[in-house]
């Protein structure tokens, strides 16, 4: 996509991410449980809405336009009309117009398209806003909801755990055909840990995975029940049932302008790409995501930049097997060599191309609607060098983030850069 105009993003802020295994977080296992509880969807989206404008010194009257990234708020907790909810986080944005966007996994990603497009339209400052709450159910149970971004009638039935098998069975499918080994996939789920364990944001933040605990099979079952694909996932290469938000704050130029602030404040955003592809029926080549390679393309394209531009990136790891078929998918590799990447160790904090830096979904964890907003806002503090613990040692002149709904359905990619 072409920008019309120039964007900014001006800064964000996210909610600490939390569920299981996290230690503010309640559950049945937790000294806390039945005494206090944990917060819900709306608070959630009020503190990181409220982070966001106080971080970037924005007033909410300022505010010309706003959108809400939410998957199932209505699944897990009973509630729509998440747009009116912002409307109530502040005196300042009642009466703004304000929606919700919708597109599964890649709902925060569609918001921030929605920003731009608004920008491109003429408003100036956009408030763009992530939010889900899953842990109101348990695992199983929020897994059919989840199921809903699959075509349900068609594929719910393949596991009572839905996307951790249709990803089993990509995993199957590039272990069967290709060279990668449940070891690849063990050290991405490594890197996870480890840099969500410099993370205090992030959901695992206090949870170690060592290369025991990663093997160990009482702790890291295989836990489908499809026999055709149980040996292909344990519990570790699937991202975090969470609960969050992400916020960030879009600008035109004139924006900056009008807040009185210049573009040595802010990091742009120049290109985004965004494919959908057909709901129903099996990806046609399960070692590739096509959706989100050609999202990757127009990104690209918008950007004049390419994968050798990137100093950085935040992909859709919603389990192991995915962020290796990113790498490919956004160019860092070739068809069948995103493993190599792996094992040159290219893609931790220290390598060339550092992805993922705050610990993915895997375990800075993935509260929904939330992710593809957070991924603009990690990929901006890096640029910055305001990734605190694990800023990288030369902040980066470029980055990317690939959001991605539903098995490779709907897919955003962004480019953000750093102002010259
Ligand atoms: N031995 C054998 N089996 C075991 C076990 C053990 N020691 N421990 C657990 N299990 C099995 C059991 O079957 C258990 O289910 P039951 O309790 O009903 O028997 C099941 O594993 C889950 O166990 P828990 O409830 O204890 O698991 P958990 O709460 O720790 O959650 C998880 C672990 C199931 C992997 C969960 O984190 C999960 O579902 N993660 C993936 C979330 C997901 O799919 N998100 C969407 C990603 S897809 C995407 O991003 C695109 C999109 O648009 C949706």
């Amino acid at each position: 996509m072409n920008l019309s105009r120039r964007v900014f993003v001006l800064g964000g802020a996210h909610t600490p991410f939390i569920g299981k295994f996290h230690p503010d977080f309640i559950w049945k296992g937790h000294a806390e449980f039945g005494k206090r509880e944990n917060p819900s969807l709306e608070g959630h989206l009020a503190q990181a809405t409220r982070d966001a404008l106080e971080t970037t010194s924005v007033p909410a009257s300022a505010v010309d336009k706003a959108f809400v990234g939410n998957f199932a708020g209505e699944l897990f907790c009973n509630q729509g009309h998440l747009g009116a909810a912002l409307a109530g986080v502040d005196p300042g944005l009642a009466l703004k117009p304000i929606m919700r966007v919708e597109g599964a996994c890649a709902s925060g990603g569609l918001a921030v398209a929605c920003g731009l497009d608004a920008i491109g339209a003429g408003r100036d400052v956009v408030l763009v806003v992530g939010a889900e709450v899953q842990t109101t159910v348990s695992a199983k149970e929020g897994a059919k909801f989840l199921a809903a971004a699959a075509h349900f009638r068609t594929q719910r039935s393949i596991d009572p755990f839905t996307f951790p098998c249709l990803f089993a069975r990509r995993v199957r499918h590039c272990r069967e055909q290709g060279d990668i080994l449940e070891d690849d996939l063990d050290r991405l789920v490594l890197k996870a840990y480890s840099n969500a364990n410099r993370n205090q944001l992030a959901h695992m933040h206090a949870v170690t995975m060592t290369a025991e605990t990663v093997v160990a099979s009482d702790s890291n079952p295989r836990f489908l029940a499809n026999p055709e694909f149980k040996d292909f996932l344990k519990v570790s290469d699937c991202s975090q049932v969470s609960d969050g938000a992400s916020a960030l704050v879009l600008v035109s130029e004139a924006g900056l302008e009008k807040l009185g602030r210049s573009q040595a404040d802010a990091v742009e955003l120049v290109g985004l790409g965004q494919a959908t592809a057909p709901l129903e029926g099996d990806p046609s080549d399960p070692a590739s995501l096509t959706t989100t390679a050609a999202a990757a393309r127009s990104a690209y394209e918008a950007a004049g930049m390419g994968p050798e531009d990137m100093g950085v990136a935040e992909v859709h790891d919603c389990f192991s097997i995915t962020e290796l078929l990113m790498y490919e998918a956004l160019g860092f590799a070739g068809a069948g060599e995103g493993v190599k990447l792996v094992r040159d160790g290219a893609t931790e904090l220290t390598g060339r191309i550092p992805v993922n830096t705050g610990g993915g979904l895997v375990a800075f964890g993935h509260p929904v609607g939330a992710t593809g907003v957070k991924q603009l806002v990690e990929v901006a503090r890096q640029i910055r060098g305001e990734a605190g613990g694990y800023q990288l040692e030369t902040p980066p002149q470029a980055g990317i983030c690939a959001n991605m709904g539903g098995d490779d359905r709907t897919a955003v990619v962004t480019i953000l850069k750093r102002c010259s």
